[in-house]
């Protein structure tokens, strides 16, 4: 009787349920009257944080710096800056960020009356910049000096001060300024830069009609209550004082970055993070529901992912994990009771995967591989067989632990100590730039939601229905029995 039990005990986890992933489900079509392009992208990526795109870049050292996550929140959506660099320098990479289309540039290149005009000129010319305020040893505004006014022909010579040849009648305005005050002025005065001043004509900025300009051309992209870009950082599991950094220098949301959140220690340092900043914060990675109970009662998002990313081998390495879609829709089922928003992180390839993910349930995703073979990514592009590449890797890849990021696994080798990596390093098709791959993603999102009959991402998560597909199916879903002779912007084989 006794042996009984015991044999039933180990076949009993033999009763394992199902799990599913991306290519084991499709969306089902249904009766629809969205046109594609009219399906809103509006989602929220943290509680109190809106997207117009759902999209994260992931915080990777071969996918987010600066660079990208301007770019990222420019288009809509949000990247997330790695951490494989000094506390010292996220806090730096977060201003960039922010600064990167103020309507008020803080950082002001100005003259000194006294310089010469050859001075100014070379040192505009070192700076990129067409014009500057001239200001005394108090910052006060005394002029202003732009290429037209040392223009050869107007008689000004090189040596002449600079007091000779600014225009000294200024038109400035306040720190309140908005941008379509600062354009009339513009328009009036035909003036392309106005000086920001304080009560005492102290020089605090200035607004230019080029910063105005690139404002207008990205109009969905996503902005903080003060008009700055919207940027995300991740920030190790144990690592408060990035955290602290990162919030101090303006970051609107911080990553838990950690490959099991589901850890007694990472949800206690994670809490406290949390009551030491103002910016949201979402924790992860998580794949089950149980985990998404631990953390509702404090994360301003959940992240969701255990191992199915392009350069992952945590499950082969751990015998861990869990497939993404039923990671997707256990922990959804848990935020959705607490308007958690829930992201869902790697494993996505194709369009189709991202709006399969936000119908299990996720509000936004977060990719890698798919943005790092982009301009904007970091890297240089490298050829080979005549094809050109840029190098992605794990962050749980030897060359990325090495260079910072082993804690993300929960993991502290000594130097001289021997890495169990759980990625690998790679290279992947160089794909020119980001715009055109977003476009391509949520392009391909909609057309998703206009066979589900969806017109918002919400629409998508509450009514979208999956069937199941056979292995023949899905060998039908992708192009067979062809030989590709073009290839399509949003479509390369498996390999
Ligand atoms: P994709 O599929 O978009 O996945 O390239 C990106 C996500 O993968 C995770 N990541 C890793 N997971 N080992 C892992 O098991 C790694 O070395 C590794 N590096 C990144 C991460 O969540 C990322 O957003």
């Amino acid at each position: 009787m006794a042996k009984e039990s015991y044999e039933q005990r180990f076949l009993e986890k033999l009763n394992v349920p199902e799990t599913l992933t991306f290519d084991d489900v499709l969306l089902r079509p249904t009766e629809s009257n969205v046109e594609p392009e009219q399906a809103g992208t509006d989602t929220n990526v943290s509680k109190s944080v809106t997207l117009s795109v759902p999209v994260l870049s992931a915080a990777m050292d071969t996918v987010t710096s600066t660079e990208m996550a301007i770019e990222m929140a420019r288009q809509g959506g949000l990247g997330v800056l790695h951490r494989n660099m000094s506390v010292e320098a996220t806090g730096d990479a977060v201003e960039r960020v922010k600064r990167a289309d103020e309507l008020i540039i803080r950082d002001v290149v100005t003259a000194s009356p006294d310089q010469t005009v050859q001075e100014v000129d070379a040192m505009m010319s070192s700076e990129g910049v067409s014009g500057a305020p001239v200001v005394d040893d108090d910052d006060i505004v005394l002029g202003i000096i732009s290429g037209t006014d040392i223009r050869p022909y107007l008689e000004v010579g090189d040596r002449d001060e600079v007091r000779e040849a600014m225009t000294d009648e200024v038109i400035t305005a306040s720190d309140d300024v908005t941008a379509r005050e600062a354009l009339e002025l513009m328009y009036e005065h035909k003036i392309e830069r106005v000086p920001i001043v304080d009560e005492n004509g102290t020089l605090t900025g200035l607004v230019t009609m080029q910063g105005i300009l690139q404002r207008r051309e990205y109009d969905a992209a996503a902005r903080d209550s003060s008009g700055r870009l919207r940027v995300g950082v991740a920030v190790g599991p144990f690592e408060e004082d990035r955290a602290v950094v990162a919030d101090e220098a303006g970051a609107d949301v911080l990553f838990i970055d950690c490959a099991h959140a589901h850890n007694r220690s990472v949800i206690d340092s994670a809490k406290a993070i949390k009551s030491a900043v103002d910016a949201d914060v979402v924790v992860g990675n998580i794949g089950t529901a149980e985990a998404a109970r631990e953390l509702i009662d404090f994360a301003d998002g959940l992240k969701v992912g255990i191992g199915p990313g392009s350069i992952c081998t945590t499950r082969v390495v751990s015998g861990a994990g869990m497939p993404q879609i039923t990671a997707i829709a256990s922990v959804a089922d848990v935020a959705a009771e607490h308007d958690v928003p829930v992201i869902a992180d790697g494993g996505i390839r194709y369009s189709g995967d991202a709006i399969k993910a936000i119908a299990a349930g996720a509000d936004a995703v977060m990719l890698g591989s798919y943005f790092a073979g982009t301009d904007e990514a970091p890297g240089r592009i490298i050829t080979m067989n005549g094809k050109k590449y840029k190098q992605y890797r794990g962050m749980g890849s030897v060359g990325a632990m090495q260079s910072g990021g082993g804690d993300r696994y929960l993991k502290d080798a000594d130097e001289d100590e021997e890495y169990v990596p759980e990625g690998v390093e790679a290279a992947t098709p160089y794909k020119g730039s980001l715009e055109s791959e977003l476009h391509q993603l949520v392009g391909g999102m909609q057309s998703g939601m206009g066979y589900v009959g969806a017109e918002s991402i919400q629409d998508v998560k509450e009514t979208a229905e999956f069937v199941r597909v056979s292995p023949a199916g899905q060998t039908e879903g992708h192009p067979h029995d062809v030989v590709i002779t073009d290839e399509a912007p949003n479509y390369k084989p498996r390999e």
